[in-house]
């Protein structure tokens, strides 16, 4: 059956278009996590062993579901988490996400292995922006992207402290997925079954990494897996003291993203970072972490007045977003929610993804009875399993 967007009314919806527009290979290095991939399965059913109890009768005609968070007022409590290669889903790639992202008022968030460069992307839009650090090997590489960053106004930064070597991502083995894609048999029959992702890849802009193409060929013209990105060119001695001085160097809203320990938790506030990310990477580094949504409880309960706590992973529905709220998250952020849309439809099915999201959230506050997001609190929450 030939999906059309317009028939996508939910993440799985988009799904199954992103599926069916994309090569095999490329469409499993978004859709696929690491090892046994319980960990991708439980971010998202985890939400599920919770309940949540409404309130009614409150007079929710007007709601309001902006949230402050690192330095910015968003007009939603979702924010589109950072995520690589993207040109190589969509020929639009990052300008579809800015563009989109604008339109909703959220947190667009750029990974360093972005197919657009932050000078690009920063004049683009005026909407809220956030780079993504990998804390490279190459010194050079790592000074020369935060001048970047800096130089693009970009309003956030956000150092990635869970991918300091590469998850076990089995689908891409069997499949060979490389960035960019290696010209196998193999592979060029999965590109010949999909001409028109074909047609925009081959004959359009050429993939490029735009902030690593000066310093590391690899990645751009050169085939890498992602494994062999994180072990050959992250630095693996990375400690506190360089998150510490990472923090000092950016001085504006820092954040630390993949934390998921209480410990951790209190460190990043003892360097002075203004955000975490509860994260476990999409569960695409270490299979059998626990889930965000099962761990931002013991987090918020231990921090949660001393620095902004972010729920990223495994949301698929505006009440997931509610249920973390509840649980004491100052703002959500989300990959796959918003990049199969944009593997499915560019811009417009990005901005589809968002509206269905924005139009969940806002019935779901109303079903539980709130006007503003401050108004959920733990005691709106029954787990199941506890
Ligand atoms: C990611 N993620 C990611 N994170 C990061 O810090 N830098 C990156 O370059 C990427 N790239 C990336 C690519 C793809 C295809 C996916 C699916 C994910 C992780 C991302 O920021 C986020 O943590 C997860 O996607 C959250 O899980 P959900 O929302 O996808 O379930
Ligand atoms: C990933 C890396 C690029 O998850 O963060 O694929």
């Amino acid at each position: 059956m030939f999906r059309k967007l317009a028939n996508c009314h939910n993440v799985e919806d988009l799904r199954l278009l992103a599926k069916q527009r994309l090569p095999g290979p490329i469409f499993h290095y978004i859709d696929g996590a690491a090892d046994d991939e319980v960990t991708y399965r439980r971010n998202s059913s985890a939400f599920d062993d919770c309940d949540l109890v409404p309130n009614v009768l409150a007079g929710v005609e007007d709601i309001d579901m902006s949230v402050t968070v690192m330095g910015q007022k968003l007009d939603m409590p979702l924010f589109c988490s950072p995520t690589a290669l993207q040109r190589l889903f969509h020929h639009d790639g990052e300008r579809a996400v800015a563009r989109a992202a604008d339109k909703f008022g959220t947190y667009f968030g750029v990974s360093s292995l972005s197919t657009v460069s932050l000078a690009e992307i920063g004049a683009m839009t005026n909407s809220p922006k956030l780079f993504q650090f990998y804390f490279h090997k190459d010194r050079g590489l790592n000074a020369t992207m935060l001048e970047s960053a800096k130089a693009a106004g970009f309003d956030a930064l956000a150092l990635t402290v869970d991918t300091i070597t590469g998850g076990k991502r089995e689908r891409d083995l069997h499949t060979g997925f490389t960035t960019p894609p290696r010209l196998t048999l193999k592979s060029l029959l999965s590109f010949a079954t999909h001409p028109s992702w074909a047609y925009n890849y081959f004959v359009r802009e050429a993939f490029e990494l735009a902030e690593l193409k000066g310093h590391i060929p690899e990645g751009s013209n050169i085939s890498v897996s992602v494994a062999e990105y994180f072990s050959g060119f992250l630095d693996q001695s990375m400690n506190w003291d360089d998150a510490a001085d990472l923090c000092a160097k950016w001085s504006k809203p820092f954040c630390l993203k993949g934390i998921m320990s209480v410990a951790d938790a209190r460190k990043a506030v003892e360097i002075g970072a203004s955000a975490i990310m509860v994260s476990n990477h999409g569960g695409r580094q270490l299979d059998g972490s626990r889930t965000p949504f099962d761990q931002i409880k013991e987090i918020t309960d231990a921090v949660g007045g001393d620095i902004e706590v972010i729920l990223d992973g495994g949301v698929r529905r505006g009440t997931h977003v509610l249920k973390a709220m509840a649980a004491g998250a100052t703002a959500v952020s989300g990959g796959r929610m918003y990049l199969y849309a944009l593997a499915a439809a560019g811009k417009p099915g990005v901005e589809r993804a968002l509206s269905n999201m924005h139009s969940e959230i806002e019935r779901a506050m109303k079903l539980m009875g709130v006007t503003a997001l401050s108004q959920l609190t733990p005691d709106m929450l029954r787990y199941r399993d506890r």
